[in-house]
């Protein structure tokens, strides 16, 4: 079976914006570079206080009566830990990890044949459950509840379904889209633990000790500069990391320090609020196509020359957590902060839209 890297890698079939800098999404090669700096253990993983202690409960609990725990669904934007914590759970469990997600699932079959390969106490991590098929999930369901698939056998009205007994597993499912999931397959975790944006004091400590496990120091101000411009988020924060060790190495004096967090910073074009091209096209676009909105998601990702998938997961959870976007029933709207973010001044009648 492939490795959770390689799976990950796979699960975009578009690749989404992968260029960019603070694009929370990775490509192939930095899906590599992450896997060195990933914590192997729930007391290495920062932040996310509230998660991990439910989590660390449901895992001591299960370990306490020998038995699997219940399945584990994980949800929030890219970039945030959940590949992590799948990883995570199977390592505080003991037990071995297979890995599979939505896209690669094409047919109930696929997985009827995942299912019936685990033994006893596996996880299997699942990720973007929102894609897989109707049929597949289906069929996960009644595995999740009961334990058992039914194997089809022979076709039109002779085929029987048998029903195959499978052992005690626990699935890990991860979403950036939870609200896109059914709610049969949602009730069937018995955990949901929904990761949210760090703060910068949390990435202060991702990054410290990603430092560490690259071999170079990062001097403290640094370190703070670099977390105030990550977008709350510990895989942008590990980008912009290799990024200064790149321009301290090459046209600084080899030390991680303020001057080169700022310089490598304005090389990749990462604002005071680590907001990138894509987000300050968004909120141009928004300020400048629209007046302020409201707008469609689909007629602003048009404008900026994406798909509305891409400016959903993104960009907006993070522009909206700034109080620079807001989503309304009629559109997505500019606020204040977003005109003034971009030194532009918002249309005279503009109140009347945040009212
Ligand atoms: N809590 C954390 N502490 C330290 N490092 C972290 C933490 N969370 C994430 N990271 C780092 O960020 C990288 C990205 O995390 P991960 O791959 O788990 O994100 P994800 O939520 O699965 O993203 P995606 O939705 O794109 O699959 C990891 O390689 C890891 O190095
Ligand atoms: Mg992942």
């Amino acid at each position: 079976m492939a490795t959770v890297d390689e799976v990950d890698a796979d699960a975009y079939g578009l690749d989404l914006a992968a260029d960019r800098l603070t694009g929370s999404d990775a490509s192939d090669l930095e899906r590599a570079a992450e896997a060195a700096l990933r914590p192997r253990r729930l007391d290495e993983f920062v932040g996310q206080r509230v998660v991990r202690d439910q989590l660390s409960l449901v895992l001591d609990a299960a370990i306490g009566r020998g038995s699997s725990p219940d399945h584990v669904l994980l949800s929030g934007p890219p970039g945030l830990g959940k590949t992590t914590l799948a990883m995570i759970i199977a390592a505080e469990l003991g037990a071995s990890l297979r890995v599979t997600s939505g896209p690669a699932i094409q047919h109930a079959g696929d997985l009827a044949a995942v299912l019936s390969s685990l033994d006893e106490g596996e996880v299997l991590f699942i990720d973007e459950i929102h894609r897989l098929a109707r049929p597949a999930e289906e069929l996960l369901y009644v595995a999740m509840e009961d334990f058992r698939v039914d194997v089809v056998v022979g076709k039109g009205a002779g085929a029987s379904a048998i029903p195959l007994t499978l052992p005690r597993f626990t699935v890990v499912g991860a979403t950036t889209r939870a609200g896109l999931l059914p709610a049969p397959l949602r009730d069937r975790f018995g955990f949901t633990g929904h990761l949210d944006f760090y703060s910068s004091d949390e990435l202060e400590r991702v990054l410290t000790r990603s430092a560490g496990l690259l071999g170079s120091a990062l001097q403290p101000q640094a370190a703070s500069e670099l977390a105030s411009r990550s977008r709350g988020t510990p895989r942008i924060a590990n980008r912009l990391l290799r990024r200064v060790r790149d321009w301290a190495e090459v046209r600084g004096d080899g030390s991680m320090d303020l001057r080169a967090a700022r310089a490598a910073l304005e090389v990749y074009e990462v604002d005071d609020l680590g907001l990138d091209r894509l987000d300050r096209a968004v909120l141009r676009a928004l300020c400048t196509r629209f007046a302020g909105g409201p707008v469609g998601l689909t007629t602003l990702a048009v404008t900026v020359g994406e798909e509305p998938e891409t400016v959903e997961t993104v960009a907006e959870p993070f522009l909206v957590r700034e109080g620079l976007m807001g989503r309304t029933p009629r559109g997505r709207v500019a606020t204040p902060a977003a005109w003034a973010h971009l030194g532009l001044t918002p249309p005279a009648d503009g109140a009347t839209l945040f009212a």
